[in-house]
């Protein structure tokens, strides 16, 4: 099969790996890819959101199948134009990305489904806000309505700090929307869940969990993600059919409902509050770092699940994981996620060599005049498998130690809780 891959991330990076090791595969494209992927893959530089030119691409390279990375051009609706041209595409139709795309949309599914979440309340204005805060306690989230890459999520200690947030988004900040939902602030411990899903089928796909804050103790203002491990000890069994039957099942059953059933990887974002799981976030994709430690576990053919998935048939398939654990840790450029200098090279991962074990995947890296150099805040996801995770943590370390990077800098605590 050819394959169109779509993105440049570290997320990408790994699918566009395990695809090259299928046995299904033959040529690979990735739009645009980055360094990593150009070793494995044909690079191509375009705007994967101008739909027009991707597809006159997706046809020039006679694509079988294309597989989304990010959630952007989903949210955009490329899965309903790639198939309105007759094009196989692995991920959610747009309605179904909406549980991404919107916050508002999606609470609104939680509540109408009770669905368990953080106590709500979609806002327009100022009053909408200030109504809010006569029947909760501090800290307040608020969040932006549409897609933010990331920075659309603030935690508040104080009634001036939520209106001046609020202000902001309600004048436009965020330009994917101008509404914002206000909830309350839960504590418990983070885990990502995640569901690979057909119009008729969902299977389990791995469970992991991220750091998203830039600093050490979980201080600092939030990132993409700073390290990653799986599985999440915390998903067991118990919890896992909970997850399932009042999360997963009555939001599967909402947008089939809506003629809109959904489709792809499914990534549930949650607070495990004295063991209920409650839902923080859907994204309609693998989340990155996550993917890059999910699957290095995979021991199924990818080519053959993705396959499965868009033909309707993940029924008939068997999705198997090796028995081992897996972390990554991801080499950012200085300053991130603030203010941050590319173009800085990185040379010495020429003489490091991928293991059964380890593995380096490329986020923001490009190749300039041959040499290898920085493109981005995230650079470098350095990844190792085994069987526990100190000792993964510390083949880890050794490695980042040989890539001795001036312009990076890393966590040194990512799995704390497993460690
Ligand atoms: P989100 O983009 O909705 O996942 O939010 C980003 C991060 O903010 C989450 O991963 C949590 O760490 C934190 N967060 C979001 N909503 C809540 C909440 N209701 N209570 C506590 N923390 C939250
Ligand atoms: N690591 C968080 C995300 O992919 O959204």
């Amino acid at each position: 099969m050819n394959i169109a891959l779509i993105g440049s991330g570290g997320r990408e990076h790994v699918l566009c790996q395990k695809i090259y090791e299928s046995k299904l595969s033959k040529n690979i494209i990735c739009i645009p890819g980055n360094a990593g992927t150009s070793k494995i893959a044909q690079n191509i530089n375009l705007d994967y959101l101008n739909f027009n030119s991707l597809l006159k691409i997706i046809k020039s390279n006679k694509i079988d199948l294309v597989v989304v990375g990010p959630e952007e051009p989903l949210v955009k609706g490329i899965v309903d134009f790639l198939n309105k041209h007759k094009i196989k595409v692995f991920g959610p139709n747009k309605y179904a990305a909406k549980l991404e795309g919107s916050k508002a949309f999606m609470k609104s599914i939680c509540k109408r489904h009770k669905i368990p979440t953080a106590q709500f309340k979609i806002c327009k204005n100022t009053n909408d806000v200030v109504n809010f805060f006569k029947k909760t306690n501090f800290p307040l989230v608020v969040k932006a309505d549409g897609l933010a890459a990331g920075k659309g999520v603030t935690i508040c200690k104080t009634k001036k700090e939520v209106l001046n947030i609020s202000n902001e988004i309600f004048r436009g900040k965020f330009k994917s929307s101008k509404k914002l939902v206000l909830e309350e602030f839960l504590i418990g411990e983070e885990a990502s869940y995640f569901l690979i899903i057909d119009n008729k089928n969902y299977k389990f796909f791995g469970s992991a969990q991220d750091h998203k804050r830039v600093g050490e103790n979980e201080k600092g203002p939030n990132t993409g993600g700073m390290g990653a491990y799986s599985p999440a000890p915390i998903v067991n069994n118990v919890l896992e059919k909970k997850i399932i039957d009042r999360i997963v099942k009555p939001t599967l059953q909402a947008l089939k409902k809506k003629g809109k059933p959904y489709t792809g990887f499914l990534y549930v974002g949650l607070m495990i509050v004295n063991n209920e799981p409650f839902l923080i976030e859907y994204n309609v994709r693998m989340g990155d770092p996550e993917c890059q430690v999910i699957l290095p576990r995979l021991k199924s053919d990818l080519l053959k699940i993705f396959n499965a998935a868009v033909e309707n048939r993940l029924n008939k398939i068997k999705i198997k994981w090796k028995k081992v654990k897996c972390m990554t840790i991801v080499l950012c450029s200085k300053g991130y996620p603030l203010k941050i200098k590319i173009n800085k090279p990185i040379r010495n991962i020429s003489k490091i060599k991928d293991t059964k074990t380890s593995f380096i995947f490329h986020a923001g890296t490009k190749f300039l005049n041959n040499n290898l150099v920085s493109s981005g805040g995230r650079v470098l996801n350095i990844t190792a498998t085994g069987k526990i995770f100190k000792n993964i943590r510390k083949k880890i370390f050794k490695i980042i130690k040989k890539v001795n990077w001036k312009h990076g800098f890393f966590r040194k605590d990512i799995g704390w809780r497993v460690i």
